[in-house]
């Protein structure tokens, strides 16, 4: 049996939580896209986490974690990552990485500084776009290539000729010597070398045997560089087809396919929000949110659901049901808001469109739920939630086209109710 874990809006849904929990019952997790942009906040045994390249799987002994083709890995965040989780644990977990993911070295961040694109679009800063531009461009250096030092010194210099080129007057850039890379790289990979190899057959293998596998996305739909709000989107492919792709099996057998939205909406940096609340109430659903990014401390931006936007992920996706987290932050709301559609030009639409210039041109159409003024937070089972909350989550369902499986009241790993569909 396999699961996708899958973000349904612009990140920080609480996938970190809910593949957490989902993987006790996993052999096998995979992250499958993006790098260190991702912050994944995970409950374990009472530590919180905030993960950026370890899978969620990371925490069970006899899980094996994978770290997927379609990921880019920088090496000295995974090293401070591994470090505190096996102090954490008490041993090492076990890894497989992928010999085809990219890595992310010193320049990248420099480059991403010079080009300026940190600047305007307000990335994590982590190197994310040069590394994938690099993959596209064919002079990206990949971490099998660590397995073969004299080839990636060769790559190294082939790549630092182009640099210094390209940036004559950027000093650091100047400064760089293929062989101290090599050198700082190996150093860095020293514990995990062992450990990169052929990520596509083991997964293939397990998905075969009928393992139990888990997939982790990283960001949401709504980032996803060919279907996400371009440009306001990372580099990677986000969604269900990018998990194929990133692992090297056709349409692989995931059954499952969790699609994971917060019960109102946030996005980090710039781009069109339409439901976005700027005054006080979206200041409230951050305070009480705590929606300030694991990565880089930035406040998210908050607002209403935006259900265009889910049904729109879920259609993309092949979303067979949701799993609806933060209910428990809109507790003290009196009344709650979903969009479930948009006017532009004079015209109701119900289509996401496609481009942000006329995303952002685009007002929501409202339609307002009495809250349900008491706590959630305690609720372990459906019945549990006050009839309000009951109301509410049943017009996502119908927005949505998917039935809510799972349901998030807080970030432990308790505090979660799952309903049998
Ligand atoms: P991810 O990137 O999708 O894994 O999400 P993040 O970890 O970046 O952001 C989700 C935040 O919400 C984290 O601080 C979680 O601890 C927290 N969280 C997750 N689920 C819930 C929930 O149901 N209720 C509350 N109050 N917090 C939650
Ligand atoms: P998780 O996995 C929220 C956003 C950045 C920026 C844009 C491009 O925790 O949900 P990048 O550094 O990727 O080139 O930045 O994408 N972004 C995220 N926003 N959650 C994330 O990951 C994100 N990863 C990237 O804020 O707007
Ligand atoms: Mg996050």
């Amino acid at each position: 049996m396999a699961t996708a874990v899958l973000g349904l809006q612009w990140g920080d849904e609480g996938k970190g939580k809910l593949t957490h929990l989902l993987a006790r019952e996993a052999d096998m997790v995979v992250r499958f896209n993006g790098g260190p942009n991702a912050g994944h906040t995970v409950i374990d045994r009472g530590v919180k986490f905030g993960t950026h390249l370890v899978p969620a799987g990371v925490f069970y002994e006899g899980t094996t974690s994978v770290l997927a083709s379609g990921m880019v890995i920088d090496l000295a965040i995974l090293r401070e990552e591994m470090e505190q989780v096996s102090a954490h644990l008490g041993s090492t977990p076990r890894i497989l990485i992928a010999q085809n993911a990219h890595l992310i070295l010193p320049y990248h961040r420099m480059l991403e500084e010079l080009e300026g694109s940190g600047s305007h679009f307000g990335t994590t800063r982590r190197g994310i776009a040069p590394t994938y531009s690099d993959k596209a461009k064919k002079i990206g250096i990949r971490a099998g290539d660590l397995l073969r030092p004299g080839d990636l010194e060769r790559r190294l210099e082939h790549r630092l000729t182009l640099l210094r080129r390209d940036w004559p007057e950027a000093e650091e850039i100047q400064a760089l010597t293929a062989k101290e890379l090599v050198r700082d790289q190996l150093e860095l990979a020293e514990p995990f070398l062992s450990w990169i190899g052929d990520a596509t057959t083991r997964i293939a293998r397990a998905l075969a045997e009928g393992d139990t596998v888990l997939f982790e996305g990283a960001q949401g739909t709504l980032l996803d560089v060919d279907h996400g709000t371009f440009p306001y989107v990372t580099s990677s492919s986000t969604t269900f087809a990018g998990l194929g792709n990133s692992i090297g099996i056709a349409v692989p057998d995931v059954a499952h396919r969790l699609g994971i939205a917060k019960a109102y909406q946030t996005r980090v940096g710039a781009g069109p929000f339409p439901t976005e609340l700027t005054g006080i109430e979206g200041d409230a659903l951050r305070e009480k949110g705590g929606e300030y990014g694991v990565t880089t401390g930035r406040p998210r931006r908050c607002g209403w659901l935006d259900g265009v936007a889910l049904h729109y992920a879920v259609r993309l996706n092949g979303v067979t049901s949701l799993a609806l987290t933060k209910l428990d932050v809109l507790d003290e709301l009196d009344e709650i808001s979903v969009a479930v559609s948009y006017r532009s030009n004079g015209e109701t639409i119900g289509r996401f469109p496609l481009a942000a210039e006329e995303l952002a041109a685009c007002e929501p159409v409202y339609e307002a739920l009495p809250g349900w003024g008491v706590s959630t937070a305690g609720a372990r089972a459906f019945e549990d939630l006050p009839a309000a909350a009951v109301t509410y989550i049943e017009r996502i369902e119908s927005v949505a086209g998917v039935p809510v499986e799972m349901i998030s009241v807080g970030p432990e790993p308790e505090a979660t109710i799952r309903r049998e569909l």
